[in-house]
């Protein structure tokens, strides 16, 4: 286990789920924005709370440990190690078997640099940092694919619904494929250098909402649409087939609904491809957008797009351009 009272440092970065066509199944991780977070673990007293948690930012979001996507993550997985703990099954050393994790107290102080509610993984960030963290401090005995469990509860919480799409890239890094959520199985996919642009419009859509309103039929020509890009975009991801992922990045089930929700998305979209974007959507639930771009330049020009459209229109908003994050959540002692 690492050193009690010490201190960890770490940074869990936004992600982009969607990857327009591949709803709660595709999504890719960047390096900008990314919240920072601080852990630690100490002997608990008696009963007291085994995680406390501390905000840092103003969001003054809940730090009742089950009401906050932290602590709801953090929660599984403290069921599942004190589980393994009493079945014995574990192949760990002994110092690490009497100090069940129900000795012990998280403290976790969150500073959140990415605005819940934005669409680019806010929930998933605290959530996917905490159970990295947490497995760090506890000598590293969890899978990765074990955290991503673990942090979906989080997720549950923040939309209602397990999903991964963020969870997965933002713990793996890079760009991932949830085949399936019950069983567990994640597929990290390659992809070329690309070129991410965000847009921020300052309004917030709850992903509880942004899913609430969406059908829950889909006509079959659409689905054969939807499954040619997905396989399209994941084969173009492999090829490093730059064309072949600007084409597959079309989304004729999810987009057509939501895009109501976001002021001038027809747009912008539009405006974004004609400066040279490979193409893009809705980032997650939205309000965010992304585009992605085969050089900085056109990544620049992009984001030039998203400003004049919205500074126009006299809504507040945020732009990042960024790449793809390779690392997922990172520690630093
Ligand atoms: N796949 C989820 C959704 C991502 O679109 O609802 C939420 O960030």
């Amino acid at each position: 286990m690492f050193p009690q009272n010490q201190w960890i440092k770490i940074k869990a970065p936004a992600t982009v789920a969607n990857m327009v066509c591949g709803f709660d199944i595709l999504g890719f991780a960047v390096n900008n924005p990314y919240d920072e977070m601080e852990m630690r673990w100490m002997p608990r007293v008696n009963n007291e709370p085994s995680i406390t948690i501390i905000n840092i930012d103003d969001y003054n979001l809940p730090t009742d440990p089950e009401k906050n996507v932290a602590g709801a993550a953090l929660l599984a997985l403290i069921e599942e190690y004190e589980e393994r703990i009493n079945n014995n099954n574990t192949a760990h050393s002994l110092e690490t078997k009497q100090q069940s994790v129900s000795a012990i107290k998280f403290e976790v102080k969150i500073n959140k640099l990415i605005k819940p509610g934005s669409g680019v993984g806010s929930s998933a960030a605290s959530s996917a940092g905490a159970v990295v963290g947490a497995n760090h401090l506890l000598g590293n005995i969890f899978s990765k694919d074990d955290l991503v469990r673990f942090a979906m509860n989080g997720e549950k919480l923040a939309s209602g619904v397990k999903h991964a799409d963020n969870i997965a890239p933002c713990i793996f890094g890079g760009v991932t494929l949830v085949r399936s959520i019950f069983p567990l199985e994640i597929i990290a996919l390659p992809s070329p250098q690309l070129y991410v642009t965000i847009v921020h419009p300052q309004i917030e859509v709850r992903t509880a909402d942004a899913r609430s309103i969406l059908r829950q039929q889909v006509l079959l020509k659409d689905a054969i649409k939807q499954w040619g890009n997905i396989a399209g975009l994941v084969a173009g991801l492999m090829k490093s087939d730059y064309e072949l992922i600007g084409r597959s990045l079309e989304d004729v089930i999810i987009e057509p609904v939501r895009s109501i929700l976001i002021p001038g998305f027809d747009a912008l979209k539009l405006a974004c491809k004609q400066a040279g974007a490979l193409g893009g959507g809705i980032s997650g639930s939205g309000p965010s957008i992304f585009m992605l771009s085969k050089t900085k330049e056109i990544a620049v020009a992009v984001e030039k797009e998203m400003k004049q459209l919205y500074d126009g229109m006299g809504l507040p908003h945020h732009t990042y351009v960024t790449t793809i994050n390779q690392a997922g959540v990172e520690i630093a002692a």
